[in-house]
């Protein structure tokens, strides 16, 4: 069976995103391109939250966010309840938030990595899995954290 990713970016991230999408493809991943579909100006907070959001109800196991920066996806993700979303700006970055953080999404920036370097933290990152152990616990705190703030 094909393992499912999610994508989305905004205008600055769009061609990274078809480029990456593309790459998926060819790496055998199952690809949902949530948009955006061209380089007209959008909103990311739109687009990382409709992504999240499929990410936080199970729908899709991992998800990729690309906007000019990744910092505006970024945080948009990590407002919904069980998104841990990673910015990486290198293979270790991308390494060390699977094994350590278990990211279930990657924000990328457009404009500040080539397509090259996106390449190889994209393949790092999907091919690390979650460690455990001590940062199991880190992540139980993370979620209790969130529990708090929902509840008020
Ligand atoms: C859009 O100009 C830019 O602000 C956006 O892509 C992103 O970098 C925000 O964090």
């Amino acid at each position: 069976m094909k393992k499912t990713i999610g994508i989305a970016s905004d205008h600055a991230g769009f061609h990274l995103k078809e480029y990456l999408k593309k790459r998926m493809e060819d790496w055998g991943y199952k690809v949902i391109d949530m948009g955006t579909n061209s380089e007209k100006s959008v909103d990311y907070p739109d687009y990382a939250y409709s992504l999240s959001k499929r990410v936080s109800d199970g729908e899709i196991p991992f998800g990729v966010l690309i906007c000019g920066t990744g910092i505006g996806m970024c945080m948009t993700a990590n407002k919904v309840k069980g998104i841990r979303a990673a910015l990486c700006w290198n293979e270790y970055t991308a390494k060390l938030s699977r094994l350590h953080n278990n990211a279930n999404i990657l924000c990328l920036g457009g404009r500040v990595i080539t397509p090259e370097v996106a390449d190889g933290i994209l393949k790092v990152w999907l091919g690390e899995s979650f460690e455990g152990g001590r940062h199991g616990k880190r992540l139980e705190k993370i979620r209790r954290i969130e529990r708090s703030i929902a509840n008020g």
